[in-house]
């Protein structure tokens, strides 16, 4: 019956225009983009900054999977199903912390870092320590950042790699430091601020202060002509500067542009607001832009890094993590204030959630109907079309979901 809804849902589907109501509002869609895009694709949790030190962990809740990120002995990074193989409680109840080994609060069994069972007190003798181990989840770190996946044959993730590392090299990702957190909880589906990221048709009457930073976000100018001196430039400083594409059969994409001549960084007042970043030396390396979907979004300037990590919650809710990353020898109250460093994307942002919550709101109504997009939309347009094809690949793979 769902599997049947499901298919006719994707039949009617029009490219070209916005999903019918029910892929944005109804429960059984969203169980959906978890089967078929969320728990088979990457998924983006942190930064190694964020456990610089053997022992640091966070969690990371997908869905119904608490997933424990932690660093282990030898700085390698361990994603592990936060379930204990005793009688299944949480191992770690935090959010984040240290440990040198994790310990289930229920029976008290303890893990080591790499997810082995070091000790199940009480067990009997012959007790199979090697069979119990926490099991161990899919990860991926490139340069820094560490994406994971709840699938046991998740697509392949070498191209990102490859594709995203010399982006993200030169900011020393590894060794930066967490300047700030920031949690916004939105009632929104989840793809209508995938949306939202793929067009600039918002951004003229949205964003003011992106658009004093940006040339060509008010659609009313363009950046081509810049471009080419400005590329020659960052390539002579060693820069990644050859945009990768979005296609349909990929799920990443990168691209850098240029600031406003005179724009050092991503600022209320176009001036930096911390100093340049890992091998950066001044503030002249545009803007660079990296996306993973389904939840990963990342803006760098030449001081800082912005990286923004959304979870879908249900059909009607997400959470967006927002991290500043700045250099490891920025000091706070002396290099960076953490209002001037955040400011630009926290107007910018909370302009973007507004726009998206509207968004859920009238697609509620009993009016809504699917729109056509302006041409100036094609990547949302593509991004709808990736979308309806996962979920088309996965419903003709699955028996039902
Ligand atoms: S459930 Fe973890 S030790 Fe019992
Ligand atoms: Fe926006």
């Amino acid at each position: 019956m769902a599997h049947n809804r499901l298919t006719q849902l994707l039949d009617q589907y029009t490219s070209g225009y916005s999903l019918a109501q029910s892929f944005y509002t109804d429960p059984l869609i969203f169980e959906a983009d978890w089967e078929h895009i969320w728990k088979k694709y990457w998924l983006f949790v942190g930064s190694t900054a964020e456990i610089p030190k053997p022992g640091n962990y966070f969690t990371y809740q997908a869905h119904h999977d608490s997933v424990i990120i932690i660093r282990g002995d030898q700085g390698e990074v361990h994603a592990l199903y936060n379930t204990c193989r005793h009688r299944g409680s949480l191992v770690c109840l935090e959010e984040r912390g240290h440990t040198s080994k994790l310990m289930c609060p229920y029976h008290q069994w303890v893990y080591n870092k790499d997810g082995s069972l070091f000790k199940a007190r009480l067990m009997p003798g012959d007790f199979d320590k090697s069979a119990y181990g926490l099991h161990p989840v899919q990860v991926r770190v490139v340069e820094g950042l560490i994406f994971i996946s709840l699938s046991s044959n998740p697509p392949d993730f070498d191209k990102v790699v490859q594709d995203f590392a010399p982006f993200v090299k030169p900011y020393k990702l590894d060794q930066a430091k967490v300047a700030y957190r920031k949690r916004y909880e939105l009632r929104t589906n989840w793809k209508l601020i995938a949306e939202n990221f793929r067009e600039c048709y918002h951004c003229g009457p949205a964003h003011p202060e992106y658009c004093r930073a940006v040339i060509g976000a008010n659609l009313t100018e363009s950046a081509a002509q810049v471009l080419p001196e400005r590329q020659q430039a960052w390539e002579r400083k060693g820069l990644s500067v050859k945009g990768i594409d979005f296609e349909n059969d990929s799920f990443h994409f990168a691209v850098r542009y240029p600031l406003r001549p005179g724009v050092e960084s991503y600022s209320t007042n176009g001036k930096a607001v911390a100093i340049p970043m890992g091998d950066h030396t001044d503030f002249d390396a545009g803007v660079l832009g990296l996306v993973c979907y389904p939840n990963f979004w990342m803006d760098a300037v030449s001081d800082y890094v912005w990286t923004m990590r959304i979870t879908a919650t249900s059909a009607s809710q997400c959470l967006v993590d927002l991290t500043w990353l700045v250099d490891s020898q920025a000091v706070e109250g002396q290099d960076y204030t953490i209002e001037r460093l955040t400011d630009f994307w926290r107007i910018t942002g909370e302009q973007d959630w507004k726009l998206c919550e509207n968004n859920f709101k009238g697609i509620e109504s009993s009016h809504y109907g699917p729109g056509p997009y302006a041409p100036v939309e094609a990547d949302v347009a593509k991004f709808v079309d990736w979308y309806i094809d996962r979920l088309r690949e996965g419903v003709s793979t699955a028996v039902a979901f």
